[in-house]
């Protein structure tokens, strides 16, 4: 385990209330269509759960597993899609990817493709959290938790080794030097 601190970036009531407002827009915005919300395992597990309680439309849930930073702090560039979610939850669907984190965007512009590739309707991104100044591809997300600065978060499902995915809040994680 990476020796440092951990400081609260944003506390977990401001998650909640931010997770309910999303879960609003996105009734709103899918209003009698049939919504499938993929989670991007395994950070956007914890914001996933959330997020599809607080949304009021009728929704289909299903999970896809893509990796690029392989233990390391930084994106590989190469996306490992290890699970796929199964194709009655795409084909015709409008479907709306979650994610945890929204870094130099590689990640889920290639699921996006996969996605669209595979016939859905239509793909939209939601994120917890967005770091736009970290991207190498002009990805917008179409719905955002929170814009953050770029800073080595962790908790609420993001990790560090695998560490940390289980605190109830976003850190900062601040390395011992
Ligand atoms: C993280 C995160 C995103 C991706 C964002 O996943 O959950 O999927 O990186 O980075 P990018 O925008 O630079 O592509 P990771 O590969 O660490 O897997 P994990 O969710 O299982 O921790």
């Amino acid at each position: 385990m990476m020796p440092g601190r951990v400081e609260v970036m944003i506390e977990e009531a401001e998650i909640t209330k931010r997770i309910s407002e999303l879960g609003d827009e996105l009734s709103r915005r899918y209003e009698g269509q049939p919504l499938t919300l993929v989670c991007v395992l395994k950070g956007a597990m914890p914001f996933f759960g959330r997020l599809c309680t607080a949304v009021s439309v009728p929704v289909w849930c299903d999970f896809i597993s893509a990796s690029s930073y392989h233990g390391g702090t930084e994106s590989s560039g190469t996306v490992l899609v290890r699970v796929e979610p199964s194709s009655e939850m795409i084909r015709d669907r409008d479907v709306v990817l979650v994610e945890d984190i929204v870094d130099t965007g590689l990640t889920i512009t290639a699921l996006r493709e996969r996605i669209l590739e595979q016939g859905a309707r239509s793909v939209a991104v939601v994120t917890l959290l967005d770091k736009p100044s970290r991207r190498k591809v002009p990805l917008v997300p179409d719905f955002i938790g929170f814009s953050i600065p770029d800073a080595f978060v962790i908790g609420y499902g993001l990790d560090l080794d695998e560490y940390y995915r289980n605190l109830p809040f976003i850190g900062l994680f601040v390395p011992e030097t």
